[in-house]
């Protein structure tokens, strides 16, 4: 059983990783039209996580008992300026994640939710993660700069980007 209030706050947790699922994909359909395939593939990879951050949420939610709700999802922006401005938005925006994680975690605690909580930790190992991989890949690009030579190296590089559920998730069938 959870609190209403540890209750919204994870459902809206979730709803802020369904966002970050569709600006990955609204990233992913920006770099196809500009021709990187390879970026493209990394964003669709980072959206396929960004769902499983999604329904891991709101299983739990469901799992105690409570109402998984699906709230309405905000439009993405849909266009960037470069690939380095692109990548700098998964950036900051990952790093808003984890300021909207530690909150999370903080209901939890301030709620007495010893088992909300202990399911948090994982999140919170992620965003170590998801910080880490958005900084490398960001200075990857960067460091490609304008040479389309150096930028079409990092494409392929970041277009072998393969995809793996977390331990413990299926997806389907339910
Ligand atoms: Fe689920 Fe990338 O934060």
């Amino acid at each position: 059983m959870l609190s209403e209030r540890m209750n919204e706050a994870l459902n809206y947790q979730a709803n802020r990783e369904l966002y970050s699922s569709y600006l990955y994909l609204s990233m992913s359909y920006y770099f196809e039209s500009i021709g990187f395939r390879g970026f493209a593939s990394w964003m669709r990879v980072q959206a396929g996580e960004e769902l499983v951050h999604t329904m891991k949420l709101l299983d739990y939610v469901a799992a105690s008992g409570e109402k998984a709700k699906m709230l309405a999802v905000e439009a993405p922006q849909h266009s960037w300026e470069s690939p380095q401005q692109a990548f700098a938005h998964v950036w900051e925006h990952e790093r808003a994640v984890t300021r909207m994680i530690h909150d999370l975690v903080a209901v939890a605690e301030s709620e007495s939710d010893a088992m909300t909580r202990k399911f948090l930790q994982w999140y919170v190992d992620e965003q170590v993660e998801e910080e880490e991989s958005s900084d490398g890949v960001l200075k990857r690009v960067q460091a490609a700069g304008s040479d389309p030579k150096a930028l079409r190296a990092a494409d392929e590089e970041l277009g072998k980007r393969g995809f793996k559920f977390p331990r413990g998730f299926q997806m389907f069938p339910l």
